[in-house]
């Protein structure tokens, strides 16, 4: 390759899970720090991040197409743009990248990406850079400072996963469980409260499996980290996602009753109603046992929204296993719900199991069980006509006037007013659809 003159301007594309939202902003971060800009809208960037996810299928292929693009328009522009694809795809498949992508000067994976600094200078002197090494906590360490971001910022506390579900991809892209340091994370919530963030979600792969050692050298689960981060003035919300049900413990559940700060919201998933299609997928739980840890949720706070993943037409799933999976959101009636098809993802054990699904038949029951999912989310978001509820505002509406943001229950809620981003205030609901809902305005929590 050519050496190339340094960047002056980046756009970062995430795809998939918030995580990658989080590491996006991180690495616009890292590069602020070089002084590289955000690229003005509309404009083409210097450097294009391709932060990318595996979760299912024709990921890699999306990146290419991405990746082709690139090049066209970098070609129309006259200049082509230094391409860096990092995300889970880099992780699981940068030599591939690297050899069918000439364009691509950087790859790197989702634990490495502090060293992108170092690997743009190489790519200046025309050399191309891989890094996928996991080097587990050092990334964070290596990063900047936070910089002001809007209301609702999140944090990761943990990554990677242990669990090895049958179809999933991410305890080889993401690596093993690491949970950050009790006091790295705090500092960071106060950095975020600083620079203006009145939410924290709190993220990882198996959020609820965070450990640590709190002021006092006791050790804490994220209930207690939870029970921390709400004594930081200024920090209005807290949440956190993704959970495993095997990884809840009696702390966490007692604090959605406690900690007044920690939203009504739990996102939990289960992925299939049946006992057998669980095992197969090596869930290491089943429906009752799920159906169990619910019912202490709803115990501790009896207002709790539940949300959930699904996946129909795992390998071998008959129509009777599948009808287990709409029972089970029947009995849990979740607010929310994402659902999607099976997808072999290589390497990963379903991959290669016996009785993989037609596409005609996963397509069949995956509208079954949205058309199941809405039924429910339109009922929960009815319910809550009448309430009054703080909602924090998180931008502009369409119409003059308008404003939106989030209910506790994470609805979106619409409301005209007099008011600015990221203002706490009081509204009844009061007409629902099947996404948002309509409020009056009260009056401001905070401002
Ligand atoms: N096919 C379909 N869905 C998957 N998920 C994870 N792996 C696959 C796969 N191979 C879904 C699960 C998980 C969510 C993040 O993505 O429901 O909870
Ligand atoms: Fe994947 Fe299962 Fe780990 Fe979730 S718990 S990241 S689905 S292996």
């Amino acid at each position: 390759m050519k050496p190339q003159t340094p960047p002056q301007t980046y756009r970062v594309k995430s795809f998939g899970c918030q995580m990658n939202v989080y590491d996006g902003e991180r690495m616009g971060e890292l590069l602020a720090e070089r002084g590289i800009v955000p690229a003005p809208e509309g404009e083409e960037a210097d450097l294009v991040i391709l932060n990318t996810c595996h979760i299912r299928e024709k990921a890699a292929e999306k990146v290419y197409s991405d990746i082709g693009r690139l090049v066209a328009a970098g070609k129309e522009a006259g200049k082509a743009p230094l391409v860096a694809v990092a995300g889970c795809v880099a992780q699981a498949e940068g030599e591939e990248i690297m050899a069918r992508a000439p364009a691509v000067s950087i790859v790197v994976g989702p634990q490495a990406y502090h060293r992108l600094p170092e690997m743009l200078d190489r790519a200046a002197q025309g050399e191309r850079a891989t890094d996928t090494d996991m080097p587990a906590i050092a990334k964070f360490d290596a990063l900047p400072a936070r910089r002001k971001r809007g209301p609702s910022a999140f944090l990761t506390v943990q990554e990677g996963c242990d669990k090895f579900c049958t179809y999933c991809v991410v305890p080889y892209t993401r690596g093993a469980e690491i949970s950050r340091p009790f006091s790295h994370l705090v500092a960071e919530a106060h950095k975020l409260v600083e620079a203006g963030a009145k939410e924290i979600t709190l993220l990882g792969q198996n959020v609820n499996a965070w450990a640590g050692e709190d002021e006092k050298g006791r050790t804490v689960g994220l209930g207690g980290l939870i029970r921390r981060l709400a004594q930081i003035d200024g920090l209005e919300r807290i949440r956190y996602t993704t959970s495993h049900p095997n990884d809840m413990e009696d702390e966490l559940i007692a604090a959605h009753g406690e900690v007044e700060k920690l939203m009504p919201y739990l996102h939990l998933p289960v992925q299939s109603g049946n006992d057998r299609v669980l095992k197969a997928m090596n869930r290491q739980h089943t429906a009752e046992s799920y159906l169990r840890l619910i019912e202490r949720f709803r115990a501790a706070r009896p207002d709790i929204a539940l949300s959930g993943d699904f996946i129909v037409g795992f390998p071998g799933e008959t129509e009777a296993e599948f009808a287990d999976t709409l029972s089970i959101v029947d009995e849990v009636r979740y607010a929310a719900c994402f659902s999607f098809k099976y997808s072999p993802r290589p390497g990963t054990p379903a991959a290669t199991m016996e009785g993989q699904i037609p596409p005609e038949i996963m397509d069949e029951r995956l509208q079954r069980l949205q058309q199941r999912i809405g039924q429910h989310q339109l009922a929960f978001n009815r319910a809550s006509v009448g309430k009054t509820c703080t909602v924090l505002v998180e931008r502009k509406g369409r119409h003059e006037g308008q404003w939106l943001g989030k209910s506790p229950w994470l609805q979106s809620v619409h409301f005209t007013g007099e008011h600015a981003i990221g203002d706490l205030v009081e509204v009844t609901l009061a007409e629902a659809g099947p996404n948002s809902l309509g409020g009056i305005l009260r009056q401001t929590v905070t401002v």
